[in-house]
């Protein structure tokens, strides 16, 4: 089956391995935007939504590709909302320039003490344009619900994975097989609403 070229708006290796375990079957190729020398666009938006667009416009520009952006983070009821658009900086301070995973999970930990209301979900807002210029492009979001752990269990994944904790599966995303956490995760039910209109666009 011949290969359908898309550039992904992101670097995050997480995500481009999510992406491509659901796409590649499908008959495209995902090219993270760091292999064609493109820059990571600024996410300087209060919305996932406005975030993602901005992501996808900025890589379709400067690849000459369709774009395919997620923007997605964690949001904690109890912290109103939070981190999420600021999920991947959520540790951000003069003295942590870039926060890792880590640093960002041991601060959700600490604002968390002793706090009883646990719950928390992640959200994906994917955007496929087909240039810089559609001006109809598709919109898909997926919400996963689960609740925040006190300690972190699990090695798989990336992000806040080995704290979220998942009722129904009595386990957290990071102790999920990629498959396991494609078929629940916000992105893998985003993706799949996406592919449900994507050959609508693409001819
Ligand atoms: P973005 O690259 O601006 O979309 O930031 C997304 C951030 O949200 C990531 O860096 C993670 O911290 C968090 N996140 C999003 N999706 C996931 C996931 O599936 N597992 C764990 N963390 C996630």
């Amino acid at each position: 089956m011949p290969q359908r070229k898309i550039v992904l708006a992101s670097n995050n290796a997480g995500k481009v391995q999510e992406f491509n375990t659901l796409l590649t079957p499908l008959g495209f190729e995902v090219i993270p935007q760091g292999l064609l020398g493109i820059p990571s666009c600024e996410e300087p938006f209060p919305t996932f939504i406005e975030n993602a667009i901005a992501k996808a416009r900025h890589a379709s520009k400067l690849s000459g590709l369709p774009a395919l952006a997620d923007d997605s983070g964690i949001c904690v009821d109890a912290l109103g909302g939070l981190p999420g658009v600021l999920s991947a900086r959520f540790a951000l301070s003069d003295q942590k320039r870039d926060p890792s995973d880590a640093d960002n999970n041991a601060l959700l930990i600490q604002k968390l003490l002793e706090c009883a209301q646990r719950q928390a979900h992640f959200t994906c807002t994917l955007v496929f344009l087909e240039s810089e210029v559609d001006p109809e492009p598709l919109i898909s979001v997926g919400h996963w619900y689960g609740e925040i752990l006190e300690n972190p269990q699990g090695s798989s994944g990336f992000g806040y994975d080995p704290l979220f904790w998942v009722p129904e599966l009595q386990k957290t995303a990071a102790q999920m097989s990629s498959e396991e956490k494609n078929q629940v995760s916000h992105r893998g039910q985003a993706l799949r609403h996406l592919l449900t209109q994507l050959p609508k666009k693409i001819v």
